[in-house]
């Protein structure tokens, strides 16, 4: 049994498993080719590593704290040399999970050069354990729910960790974008190719920003990715579409696609107070589906 994966996580999900090797192994093949997502935060970013690190969310309205320092922060999938180096540098105290041995071994990298103190993890985002309840001031979730095939259970994972009140700042590839094709087809329109489905990996991709080689991607409903983070126990606060769109770019670049298609959705959701003084009961059993006013025939709901 691979240390990295419990035994009872792998009885319980055992499809779950051999996703997790092959992803492991390709990311850590992403990690030795020094690809885009594998490259460590620069040096002009440690001079003001918190202006760097930006307000993480819409125009005119910030979602990071102002200030990191004596935060416990753990970055959630997001080896790589970047995000955890970041955070730490702010003034935060960091945990940092990754999946991928050579994704955490950069962060390593950047730590020693940098004097910074990291706690480093390599484990699952959907089996957090080895992290005690409430721990988390933040938790920083950079795209990857892809990875997995069920996105529930990472959800409620974070929600564990987190402590009451405070915040869950993700991002996911958009549905509808790892549905449709990378380019244009002849007439110029981008098709829809794949079913909304989480049941099968997507069929292998060409490099582009859009997909990441060799790693085994599922596509999550906005459902299962909005929902699921409410029935974990968050309330969401702001949802954003980041803007990669450029007018003029040319038909077939990521800045073309992106003025059809936004490639991902970034979510601020609130840790819920402990349950008792919240209307919300986080994953209770949902109630039979009902028409009701919003359903197809005669709604008085309006569109
Ligand atoms: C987009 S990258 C992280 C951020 C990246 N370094 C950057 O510059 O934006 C996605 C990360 O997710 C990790 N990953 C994939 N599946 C995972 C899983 N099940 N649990 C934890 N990490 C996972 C990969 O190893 C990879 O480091």
């Amino acid at each position: 049994m691979n240390p990295l994966f419990p035994l009872a996580e792998s009885l319980s999900r055992p499809n779950r498993l051999p996703v997790l090797e092959h992803n492991a192994r390709a990311w850590d093949r992403l990690a030795q080719a020094q690809g885009a997502l594998a490259q460590p935060a620069v040096d002009e970013a440690f001079d003001d590593p918190r202006a760097w690190l930006g307000s993480g969310g819409t125009a005119g309205r910030g979602w990071l704290p102002e200030r990191l320092t004596g935060l416990e922060v753990l970055c959630l999938a997001a080896g790589g040399g970047k995000h955890g180096p970041l955070y730490a540098a702010a003034g935060a105290r960091v945990t940092v999970v990754d999946l991928s041995p050579a994704m955490l071994e950069l962060d390593r990298q950047v730590a020693r050069e940098r004097g910074l103190n990291l706690n480093l993890i390599a484990g699952s985002m959907d089996a957090l354990g080895m992290l005690p309840p409430g721990r988390f001031d933040l938790v920083i979730h950079p795209v990857s729910t892809c990875y997995l095939p069920e996105v529930r259970g990472v959800f409620r994972e974070v929600a564990r960790v987190t402590r009451p009140g405070g915040m869950y700042v993700s991002q996911h590839k958009s549905p509808a974008s790892l549905q449709a094709s990378a380019e244009p087809g002849g007439s110029g329109a981008y098709e829809l190719r794949h079913p909304q489905s989480s049941q099968t990996p997507l069929p292998p991709a060409p490099p582009s920003r859009l997909r990441e080689t060799g790693t085994q991607e599922f596509i999550h409903s906005l459902s299962d990715l909005l929902g699921g983070i409410c029935g974990a126990g968050f309330i969401v606060e702001d949802v954003c579409e980041p803007q990669h769109a450029r007018p003029g770019a040319a038909p077939g670049s990521f800045a073309h696609r992106a003025t059809f298609l936004p490639p991902y959705l970034r979510i601020l959701a609130r840790r819920l107070p402990a349950q008792g003084s919240s209307p919300w009961r986080p994953d209770a059993p949902a109630p039979p589906e009902q028409g009701g006013l919003w359903g197809s025939g005669a709604s008085l709901a309006p569109g």
